[in-house]
Parts: C-alpha cells; structure tokens; sequence
C-alpha cells in the first residue's frame, strides 16, 4: 500500500464563498426568508443564464420532474418512457400519478439508447408486449432522457423519435447545468434542460451548483409555466411574497389542489451566488477530468468515460470509471473496498431502477431484460469530482486506483 495513507479524498465536499454566506446572512437579516425577493431573482438570473422564458425555483428536482409531468397532464395508466439507468427520481415522479414507467436501456455512455427507444416505442404502438410489460397499454404521454453525470444524450435522434411518435419530451438535467450538446461540430450549442418541453435541475449539495436541496424547472412553454408555479404552491392563485407585501392583497383562492415545493429566501441566497460561478465551477471539475483522462488511459484495467468533444461540453458532475473486470481478480465492491482503505471516497451510479425491488415486485421485472444497464453498473465506479479537489487530492485518486489495479491484476 502507498505511504501516503494520511490522505482522505472524500466522494465529495461542498465549499460556498464568503459571497453564499454574506448573501444568506443578509437574508436572515431582512426579515424575509421564505420565497420572495431573492428567489425571484436566482430565477431571473437562471432564466437568462440558459436563454428560456421560464425559470421555476423549486425545493428540489424531484419536484421539478413531478411538476413537469403535472403540467403535461399524465393521468393514471399513461405510459412514460425513462431510462433504467438513473436515479430513483426520474421514475418515482411517474408513479405519483399511478402512471407506467417504461424503461429502456443505455447505450456505452450509459444513457438513454436512441435505437431500444425507437424499438420501444414501435413495440408499445403496435400492442406487442415490450421491456417486461404486457398489453393492452394505454396513452403514450411522455418521455424523461436524463443527461448521465452531465453527458448529454443523444437530443437531435430522442427529438426526431418523439416527434414522430407524437410523445413530450422532459429532460432530467439534474446533473447537466450548462452540459452542451449538438448534433455535429457546426452546428449551434444548444443547452441540457433546454432541448425538450421542460427541463429539471437539481441543486443538491454535490451538484453543478447547490443551494443545500433545490432545484429550478425551465420552460419557454407559457402554459407549463403558469401550471408549475401554480402547483409548487398549494394551486393558490397568488403566493405569499405577493400576499404580505405593499404589491399584494390577503385575498387568495384555491384552484386546484397543488403542493409544497417552494425554494427558500435562504436557499436561493446561495444559488445567486453559485450560478455566477458555475463555468469556474464547471472548469474546475474539467480541469480534474482530464487529470484523471490522461492517468487512467495508460491503465488496462480500467475505462475512462466517453467524451465527444465535438458535440457534447460535459459538466463532470460524475466521473464514471469502468472497470475491466475480466482484468481484475477482484470485483467491483472490492475495489471499492481497495480505495476506501487507501483513504479515496466513491459511490456508484446506480444500480438500475429495473433490478430494484419496488420495480421487480410491482412490474415483474427480471434479468436480461436490459442487458447494457445490468452489465455496465457492475463495473462502474464515481471517483470523487469537485470544484474544491485539491491537486494533492486528485494525484492521491490517480495512485490509488492505479495500485489497486496493479495489486489486483489478473
Ligand atoms: C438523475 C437525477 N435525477 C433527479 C435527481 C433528483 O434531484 P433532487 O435531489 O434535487 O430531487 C437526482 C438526484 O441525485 C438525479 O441524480
């Protein structure tokens, strides 16, 4: 084992400036900390930021993606396509309406695979049983790609699929602020979150930026906007901040029964602060990336993340390694074990949602069914990514995983 065992790299660790703290400060100090004035303006900074007409702050993506789909009008049974590679909450926001998740499988950069999608979407239109469901299906609504650590997906063959099977489109972005994407290298950068009908960010502690948990849904759709708002806050016809100030009136109504999704005041203090900062954040995390790019290239037993710098700008939210088990005499726990030991923090993105027991016991899910996902998320491992990643800290991750692979060489 290295001598250098008196170094711990954790999986993540958030680092807000004196601007995030003087802002909340100054927050607390105004008497007004739930939502008003500085999240109408992380809003407005958001919106302009990523050029849509519509920025909603909410306490979470989570919330942003059940809003979307609230807004789009998913009704019970309608059938909602996300990938089977990804987080809890893509899926769960399609289950709140008592809607189907139809899963698909991913591709080699672990994201959506346009070509099963397309196979799905012609198996479910023509009632053939499809990805472990069973006719008769009902309305074909929605589709979620979620952009995998901040590697957009393929948007120019996902909207050409949509579009031709007549489904919306709602991108999980969580991990994809200002992540780029085009179709080749001349055309325009478009941005993740601004591809589709609606896109959800997710501000959580070790995300692009953070406010602590939070999240901001974007749309330049006018309709999806004025319902999103709407629910986030009880489906009252006014909120708070336009109730108690000189603007507003006490008077408010009821229109339909909405829920509590609001950012704070507090939280938003810091967002304003952190969205300045994202592409200093975002190069930092870049600069890291390639560290790690050019150690683990010269490794046999490991595989780095697929970037086409051509048509993607990656936000590195994740830094996916793979492993070559077929290298290794150990498997992937171990080798997380291995790291662990050697003072390096990982996590792993994800065990897909198919395998999970809430799926298996409530569709029948079983193995096989989407054979990339189940054999990918075996060898893959996050090593720790983050803007305040010290370059002690990243050579450290760099050793380690290169003596675990040497230790644990076939
Ligand atoms: C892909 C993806 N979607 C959605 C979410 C939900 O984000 P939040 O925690 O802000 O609700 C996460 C959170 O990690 C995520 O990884």
């Amino acid at each position: 084992m290295s001598n250098n065992t008196s170094i711990k790299v954790p999986f993540f660790r958030v680092e807000l400036g004196e601007d995030e703290i003087n802002e909340v400060t100054a927050a607390l100090r105004s008497g007004w900390v739930t939502t008003g004035p500085r999240t109408k303006q992380f809003e407005a900074e958001f919106a302009e930021k990523l050029g849509v007409s519509n920025a909603i702050a909410l306490n979470s993506a989570t919330a942003a993606l059940h809003l979307a789909l609230e807004a789009i009008g998913i009704q019970r049974g309608d059938l909602v396509i996300v990938p089977t590679m990804t987080f809890a909450a893509t899926a769960e926001v399609v289950r709140y309406f008592d809607a189907i998740p139809v899963f698909v499988d991913c591709g080699a950069d672990l994201n959506i695979d346009p070509d099963k999608l397309e196979a799905t979407l012609s198996a479910l239109e023509k009632n053939k049983p499809v990805a472990g469901l069973k006719p008769p299906y009902e309305r074909i609504h929605a589709m979620i790609p979620m952009h995998y650590g901040g590697y957009c997906c393929e948007m120019n063959r996902i909207r050409e699929i949509a579009k031709r099977f007549d489904v919306i489109v709602i991108e999980d972005a969580a991990h994809a602020l200002l992540s780029k994407y085009r179709p080749d290298g001349n055309s325009e950068w478009e941005n993740a979150g601004c591809m589709s009908e609606i896109g959800a960010f997710s501000f959580y502690a070790n995300k692009c930026i953070t406010t602590g948990e939070g999240g901001m849904g974007i749309t330049n759709n006018q309709k999806y906007a004025d319902r999103m708002r709407l629910m986030a806050l009880h489906g009252m016809d006014r909120d708070a901040w336009k109730r108690f100030t000189d603007e507003g009136s006490w008077y408010y109504e009821i229109v339909a029964p909405g829920y509590k999704y609001n950012l704070t005041d507090i939280a938003s203090s810091i967002g304003i602060h952190q969205l300045r900062k994202v592409e200093e954040l975002r190069n930092k995390r870049y600069e890291i990336a390639q560290r790690y790019n050019e150690h683990f290239n010269k490794l046999n037993e490991v595989e780095i993340p697929p970037n086409d710098e051509s048509t993607r700008i990656h936000s590195w939210h994740l830094y996916p390694l793979r492993l070559n088990l077929d290298k290794l005499s150990i498997d992937r726990a171990s080798f997380i074990d291995e790291l662990r030991d050697r003072g390096v923090g990982c996590s792993v993105h994800w065990m897909p949602l198919h395998m999970n027991p809430y799926y298996v016991k409530t569709y029948g899910y079983t193995a096989d069914l989407f054979p990339v996902a189940e054999k990918e998320w075996q060898r893959l491992i996050s090593l720790p990514i983050f803007p305040g990643q010290t370059a002690e800290e990243v050579a450290h991750v760099c050793a380690m995983v290169e003596e675990v692979s040497n230790t644990f060489r076939k």
